[in-house]
């Protein structure tokens, strides 16, 4: 299985939009150590050939001309992009389908919950159902993603609920706490090779380790996992946002309750980061973050990064 990140960066990407953070400033000044990064997607294949997207972020269309593979060859319209798989409705996840117009066949898989959301915004219907199917994958059920003319992509996925929370421009304060989160607001993806020879998982948001996550991570060949902040408090610590980790449902990176703490016993063999917020110092080379996190045996996702496996 091929899989190349497209962005490796959280919402908002890196640099967001409006802001000034010094890290921001460094990757605007073009400083080696700190290359910019567009929104967290990744694109997988078996064949190296046809390609199915993981979440459409608001970079897409940037991410296709910066991926030669993702190119159009052949006829005067086409695309190797035959599926995208959503693990959720969050803005960051779910823009780039509006990028993907233009008559273009392909499938789009999500939980129904997901499906429901894009369904009740009629923006979404310039993705013409003539072209595009909308497939409802029940959490822990295997699919394999398919082109439109319904051969297989030679890879089977398996979405599952961590904890997270429903996307923020869905949430619901009436609805207590958790503003209205259901199980399948969250869905991490295993991802098989169909022959059974190995797997990896695509985890770009998650709350919490639970007891269930970590059996199911235990001994995995790749994880790449929710890397927003290095700590909770982040945001509020840098003085850009008034949000915790915790609040927009991520889990941190450092500290005794983070994620290296968290992955230690699983004894997974390679352990990338990525959807990275633009004040999480493990962005940039050389910083002492960064130097722990590689030192706990972690890679930093960056754009364009080719794994194989
Ligand atoms: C998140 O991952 O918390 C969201 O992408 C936040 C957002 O919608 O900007
Ligand atoms: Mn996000």
């Amino acid at each position: 299985m091929h899989v190349t990140v497209l962005g490796s960066a959280a919402g908002g990407g890196y640099p967001q939009w409006n802001c000034n953070h010094p890290n921001s400033r460094r990757a605007r000044e073009r400083d080696p150590d700190a290359p910019m990064r567009t929104q967290s997607s990744i694109a997988v294949s078996a064949d190296g050939v046809q390609w199915v997207l993981f979440n459409a972020s608001p970079d897409l269309r940037q991410q296709i001309n910066d991926t030669p593979a993702l190119h159009p060859t052949g006829a005067l319209r086409a695309s190797p992009i035959q599926a995208v798989v959503l693990t959720n409705a969050d803005v960051d996840h779910v823009t780039g389908l509006l990028t993907l117009r233009e008559s273009q066949p392909f499938r789009l898989y999500a939980t129904p919950r997901v499906l429901g959301v894009l369904g009740a915004n009629s923006i979404f219907n310039v993705l013409n159902p003539q072209y595009v199917t909308r497939e409802p994958v029940p959490l822990g059920e295997a699919f394999e993603p398919r082109r439109p003319d319904g051969t297989g992509l030679g890879f089977a996925v398996v979405p599952f609920a961590v904890p997270g929370k429903v996307a923020l421009w869905l949430e619901d304060a009436f609805k207590g706490d958790n503003f209205g989160t259901v199980p399948e607001d969250t869905a991490a993806l295993e991802v098989r090779d169909l022959a059974g020879h190995t797997k990896f998982f695509y985890i770009p948001g998650c709350a919490e380790m639970t007891p269930e996550l970590a059996a199911r991570l235990q001994g995995a060949p790749l994880v790449f996992f929710d890397g927003t902040l290095w700590v909770d408090d982040e945001m509020i610590r840098e003085g850009v946002g008034v949000k915790t980790g915790r609040r927009m449902g991520h889990l941190s990176v450092s500290g005794a309750e983070g994620t290296i703490a968290a992955f230690e016993a699983l004894g997974v063999t390679r352990k990338i980061f990525i959807h990275i917020n633009t004040t999480n110092p493990i962005l940039i080379a050389n910083t002492p973050e960064r130097r722990a996190a590689e030192a706990a045996g972690w890679e930093v996702a960056y754009d364009g990064m080719r794994v194989t496996l």
